[in-house]
Formats: C-alpha cells, sequence, structure tokens
C-alpha cells in the first residue's frame, strides 16, 4: 500500500550550526538570519544551535548564549532556538563534559551531541561512551554514516547502539551530499532501523543548508509516513524536551560474545 503523504513541515533540527563567527558556519549575523529563513521556508520550527567543540573551535557556552538571545530576538516565534554543542570525542572535551554536563548538552538537558573522529580504534572509546551513560547521559552519535570507520564495520555503531547511544543521520547524505558510500549506507541505516533521528548539520543557507523536506519525503518513499515523523520530527521534539524517545528503532540483535567482550566481562 503506497504511503499518505503529509503535509511538510514542523521539523526539529538538533544539529546546526547557526550562531556566527564560532566555528566554519555562519560568519556573521546576517549570514545567520539568512539560514534560519531558509530553514523557515523548509519547515523548520524548532532547533538546537551546536557549534563545534573541537581542537579547531573552542567552546565558549556564555557566548553560545548570548548568541543565542540576540538571534532569538531577531527571529521572533518565527523560529525557536536552543543550545547545545557537537562535542568531538577528545580526551579533553570528554573530561569537561562529564565534569559539567549541562554546559555542552542538547537544550541542556540528557542528550549530548558527540562527533567521532575520523578514524578510531574501535574499541577506544567505549569507555568514554559508558562514562557518559553511567553519568545519565545519553551520547547522540553525530553523521556516523560519513564516518569511514562506521562505513567499513557497521558493527563497530551496533555495538555503541547496544550500550545506549542514538544514532543521528544528517538529512542530505540520502541524496548523495557527502558521497556514495555515505549515501548507500544512510539507506542501509534507514532498511535495518539503526537511526533514531535525522539532523540538517547545516552550515550555511547555501553551501550546506538546514533543509529536512527531501529527505523527509525519501524517507517516507524508502520506510514510512510514521518513521519519517518520528526521524524528522517527534523524535527531534524529545529530545529537545529531555524526554524518552517516542520511536525506537528496532536495532539488530547482539551476535554471540567475541572473546573482546568476555574479555571485558
Ligand atoms: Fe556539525
Amino acid at each position: 500500500m503506497p504511503n499518505q503523504t503529509h503535509d511538510a513541515g514542523g521539523w526539529v533540527d538538533t544539529h546546526l550550526h547557526l550562531l556566527s563567527g564560532l566555528d566554519d558556519g555562519p560568519a556573521n549575523m546576517d549570514q545567520s538570519l539568512a539560514m534560519a529563513e531558509a530553514a523557515i521556508a523548509d519547515g523548520m520550527v524548532r532547533a538546537i544551535a551546536t557549534p563545534h567543540a573541537n581542537y579547531q573551535y573552542n567552546f565558549d557556552p556564555e557566548k553560545v548564549r548570548a548568541l543565542r538571545l540576540a538571534l532569538q530576538q531577531r527571529l521572533g516565534d518565527r523560529l525557536e532556538v536552543q543550545t547545545g554543542c557537537e562535542l568531538h570525542l577528545s580526551y579533553e572535551n570528554v573530561q569537561r563534559a562529564l565534569e559539567q554536563p549541562k554546559l555542552y548538552t542538547l537544550n541542556q538537558g540528557r542528550y549530548l551531541l558527540v562527533e567521532f573522529p575520523e578514524f578510531f580504534e574501535r574499541h577506544a572509546l567505549s569507555t568514554a561512551l559508558e562514562q557518559f551513560l553511567d553519568a545519565g547521559l545519553v551520547p547522540v552519535i553525530a553523521h556516523p554514516e560519513r564516518n569511514p570507520v562506521f562505513q567499513q564495520h557497521p558493527e563497530a555503531l551496533d555495538d555503541y547502539l547496544r550500550l545506549g547511544c542514538l544514532s543521528q543521520v544528517t538529512a542530505s547524505s540520502f541524496r548523495g551530499r557527502f558521497g556514495k558510500r555515505a549515501e548507500q549506507f544512510s539507506l542501509e541505516l534507514l532498511n535495518t532501523e539503526r537511526i533514531h533521528v535525522v539532523a540538517s548539520d547545516g552550515h550555511s543557507a547555501a553551501q550546506r543548508p538546514p533543509f529536512f523536506a527531501k529527505a523527509f519525503a525519501y524517507i517516507q518513499a524508502k520506510a514510512s509516513d510514521e518513521i519519517a515523523l518520528a526521524l524528522c520530527r517527534d523524535n527531534p521534539r524529545a529530545i529537545c524536551d529531555n524526554r524518552e524517545l517516542p520511536y525506537l528503532p528496532s536495532l539488530p540483535a547482539a551476535k554471540r560474545k567475541g572473546l573482546w567482550a568476555l574479555l571485558r566481562g
């Protein structure tokens, strides 16, 4: 039976480089406003601004709060803007986030957007993720479909998802914005129910726009109306509100315990 079509709109974005002068997102307020207008025109109603916290870009929570306030005043109630960050999983960042999690989490709740290094030893980051989970935080893995290690070893992602982490796929990956491999892997993740949330990871109005509508239509066609709404609207809204997710993907079953798992107890 064909999927019913749903009026596009109501998107909630949990990964967006919207605030200016902080990272490789917009350079000034005008560019921030242009991005926000593009997002509103596409149907976005709420967004968490997530500037990078990595070796290249220092994360300053006070500055982020001030920029959010200034932007919100310009936008009024047309787009609700909240704050968080995209936390690169460096040793220093992990320690800082464990000490003062609310400085880093999405809308100061329990969900923490984490970015994996481009290359990493498969088991090396488990400890950090387990520490976050033990502290009551829920790591949201940013764009696993674009990471070369996850592309080659999807079972590594499965291990983290079984721990309790969430996977967040970039909307434009479905349409090939990050290459054929990321496009294929994002579809594979969708088909095997390993996606909790879709986000734009928008950086600019034109080059990396904050769009959802095309991804929403794609997910409707490849999966269902219900899953498209869950990934683009209802799950991200729950993250903003610090609630449990209303939709949980099935995730692959755990394989027989390997030697590594047995050694770790
Ligand atoms: Fe990002």
